[in-house]
């Protein structure tokens, strides 16, 4: 993660977070780790939960423990857990909060509301935290500012559409084994995420069937050259189904009442509501761990489903989640914001703000230079052309 590094280096020298307390609610990985290793180079104390129950790599908790960062995660929390270790990470009363899905932010509206006004800005990490947030925002109860870094061109360009895309396919095999190549393989939602799926997919040789209800984003998978469908037609023909919306009950009894034998479900998306488990528990008569991460639901008729990493985000839960590289440049984005926010945050309205331009320039022009990949300059006539309109045919 150099783009990353080159920011340590800088803020252990210029100190922009000093004696800042930040709590992080991330999915507790290496990535997050030099995150999280960054913030505190900044001069930052840094207190860290999980933000998923079963996203946490348990070494990278204790290595962060053990540099003398309070940890507050391990695999497999149960709910009850999972909100215990958010609010141990509230009960430092953080001045900036870096959340993914937005559980600890809404956490602070409903339970801990005295904290808010210590709060100077949350900085949040993925698109189902955004829609939540832009709906608090809309009914008029955010309590303090939140930066979108979910919306930078530098994060969701990249991690949600390549970083999803290879490790949602890395998750599915980490846990099944099977051979894509030929297999109807059903994505749900033509998202950054679902688009980055497709395309990794079709990439081994799948037959990609996309479902949406966009219609110019199926409009888009068509001229892509997927096939596009309803679910109820497709729930039939899939040997893989994935969904990437970041809404609820996408797969639910009706389809899986039509799904073949051995059909295989993963999610995706933040929370593990789109493949509705009460449904699929409902119509089985049997369920069964069959490989780690691998349930084997079997139905009345013998028939069985298989439902992958508890149908919790299948790249986190089965594999190790995006690639470093493209996590250097979304975490790039949150340690520019969090400096950001201590020379801003207190200008900024209770909204959610884009990340700044300047910000989502300079994670593009570091990355590239780590690449060593160089780009032109306009010349002065280029810019007098580009900025002006007089000069036509
Ligand atoms: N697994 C990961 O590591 C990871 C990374 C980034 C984002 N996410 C999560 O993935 C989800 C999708 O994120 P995104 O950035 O692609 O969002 P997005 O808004 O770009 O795309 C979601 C798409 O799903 C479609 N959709 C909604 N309901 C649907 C339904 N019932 N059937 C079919 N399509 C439907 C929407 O029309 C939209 O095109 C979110 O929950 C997000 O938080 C996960």
């Amino acid at each position: 993660m150099p783009v990353l590094l080159k920011i340590r280096r800088r803020f252990a020298e210029d100190k922009p977070l000093e004696g800042t307390q930040i709590g992080a609610a991330l999915h507790v990985t290496k990535e997050t780790g030099v995150l999280v290793r960054t913030l505190k180079a900044g001069g930052a104390s840094v207190v860290l939960c999980g933000s998923n129950p079963l996203s946490t790599n348990d070494y990278v908790a204790a290595a962060l423990a053990e540099d003398g960062i309070n940890v507050y995660a391990w695999r497999g929390e149960t709910t009850e857990e999972y909100y215990r270790c958010m609010n141990r990470v509230l009960d430092y009363s953080p001045r900036i909060i870096h959340d993914d899905g937005a559980d600890i932010i809404c956490l602070v509206h409903e339970k801990r509301q005295n904290l808010a006004e210590n709060i100077i800005v949350a900085q949040e990490e993925t698109t189902t935290g955004i829609n939540r947030l832009r709906a608090m925002e809309k009914k008029g109860v955010l309590k303090f500012p939140v930066i979108a870094i979910n919306d930078a061109r530098t994060k969701r360009l990249f991690d949600n559409r390549y970083g999803t895309g290879q490790s949602t396919i890395d998750g599915i095999l980490r846990a099944t084994g099977i051979l894509l190549a030929g297999k109807k393989f059903v994505v749900a939602g033509y998202g950054w995420c679902g688009r980055g799926i497709a395309m990794r997919a079709r990439g081994m040789g799948a037959n990609v069937i996309v479902t949406e209800i966009g219609p110019v984003k199926a409009l888009e998978a068509v001229m892509d050259g997927f096939t596009v469908m309803p679910m109820t037609e497709v729930a039939a023909l899939g040997d893989v189904f994935v969904t990437a919306t970041g809404n609820t009950k996408v797969i639910r009894r009706e389809h899986m009442r039509l799904m073949k034998d051995g059909a295989i479900l993963a999610n995706a998306g933040h929370f593990n509501v789109e493949i509705s488990i009460p449904d699929l528990q409902s119509i089985s008569k049997d369920r069964e761990l069959i490989l780690p991460n691998v349930e084997a639901f079997t139905l009345e008729d013998g028939r069985r489903l298989y439902l992958l990493g508890e149908g919790r985000l299948v790249n986190l839960v089965c594999a190790e989640g995006h690639p470093p590289e493209v996590m250097d440049m979304s975490f790039a984005n949150q340690a520019l914001c969090a400096e950001y926010a201590m020379k801003h945050g207190k200008e900024l309205e209770k909204k959610v703000h884009n990340v700044p331009d300047e910000v989502d320039y300079l994670v593009a022009k570091l990355k590239l230079e780590t690449m060593n990949v160089t780009i032109d300059r306009p010349t002065e006539e280029q810019i007098k052309y580009t900025e002006g309109w007089k000069l036509g045919t």
